[in-house]
């Protein structure tokens, strides 16, 4: 089985709920304060590797407690770890979010993260090079994405571009992904076109397949997605669930695309797996606690079935 090769950040998440935001100045009373492995890079890796693929990560920690949390975190999860690179004398990369109403708001201090350079990236081109699928987030350096994108095309390897944190990117490097995974935000930085609605989304797909993106699916949260399929823009809708926090819920649903597609399904059947795993991932709390299994996963497309049989 080919693998995966996730290449991007992992940060520790420092994890509040509140009742609002604070603004400018003020301080407000928060609860429920936990420390999670996180980073939208690791959170794909595991996802991936939950899901059942065999995954690589390429990456760096700090020589922190942080770092080893992290990296054994990548471990137990079966993730392939030759790749990760610790760093002397820098923190690992940390993530505070503010959880008001299932819905979050990030800060990210990248760390060690920033030292994912192209030169650590070609020293793993045998890792890229065997690989079915690169995936990459924007949480390291651009310059690095732009070698890693070069690698992958040298060696026929596609790529997963999941555009997030939000940030305007030039066509010449758009026009190289295979598989573009923005949110509304990110969409938005990347497009000019506000979504609020799906028409909009619609409009937003027609824009980035003209860049030259053959496989575009813009995550709406609870509205589900908007794709192509080859034949037609397409609106899908996520089983309904309580929300509990939204945090990974987009990790979980590129990882969940990047897993079905590496194994031959088709986009549509690709999208109902990401829409259920997503939906598993918002019923729990933190990053990479709230990723499911492949059993998870299963179960609750039998319980589903159940269901819709009776
Ligand atoms: O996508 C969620 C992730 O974004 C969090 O785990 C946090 O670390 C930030 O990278």
């Amino acid at each position: 089985m080919k693998s995966i090769c996730v290449i991007g950040s992992l940060n520790i998440d420092l994890v509040m709920e509140a009742p609002k935001l604070p603004i400018i100045g003020e301080t407000i009373m928060g609860h429920d304060f936990m420390t999670t492995q996180g980073g939208k890079g690791a959170n794909q890796a595991v996802a991936a590797a939950r899901l059942g693929s065999h995954v690589e990560m390429i990456g760096c920690i700090g020589d922190d407690l942080f770092g080893q949390q992290l990296l054994s975190n990548l471990i137990e999860n079966h993730v392939d770890v030759s790749g990760i690179r610790t760093i002397s004398g820098v923190s690992s990369g940390i993530a505070t979010i503010t959880i008001v109403d299932g819905n979050n708001c990030i800060i990210v201090a990248p760390g060690a993260n920033g030292y994912v350079t192209p030169a650590l990236i070609m020293a793993h081109e045998n890792t890229m090079k065997n690989s079915a699928l690169a995936i990459l987030q924007l949480e390291i350096p651009l310059e690095s994405i732009i070698k890693a994108i070069e690698i992958a095309k040298k060696h026929g390897v596609k790529v997963l571009l999941n555009p997030a944190p939000a940030k305007y990117l030039p066509d010449e490097l758009l026009s190289q992904i295979d598989i573009l995974t923005p949110n509304e935000t990110e969409c938005e930085s990347l497009t000019g076109i506000k979504i609020v609605t799906i028409d909009d989304a619609k409009a937003a797909v027609g824009f980035l397949m003209k860049k030259g993106i053959p496989q575009v699916l813009i995550t709406l949260g609870k509205h589900g997605v908007v794709y192509n399929n080859g034949e037609e823009i397409k609106h899908k809708l996520p089983p309904a669930i309580d929300v509990v926090d939204t945090t990974a819920a987009g990790d979980s649903f590129t990882a969940a695309i990047a897993v079905k597609l590496v194994a031959g399904h088709s986009i549509d059947e690709a999208v109902a797996f990401a829409n259920v795993v997503a939906t598993l991932t918002v019923s729990k709390k933190g990053a990479q606690k709230s990723l499911p299994t492949i059993d998870e996963v299963n179960c609750f497309v039998c319980e589903i079935d159940k269901h819709t049989l009776h």
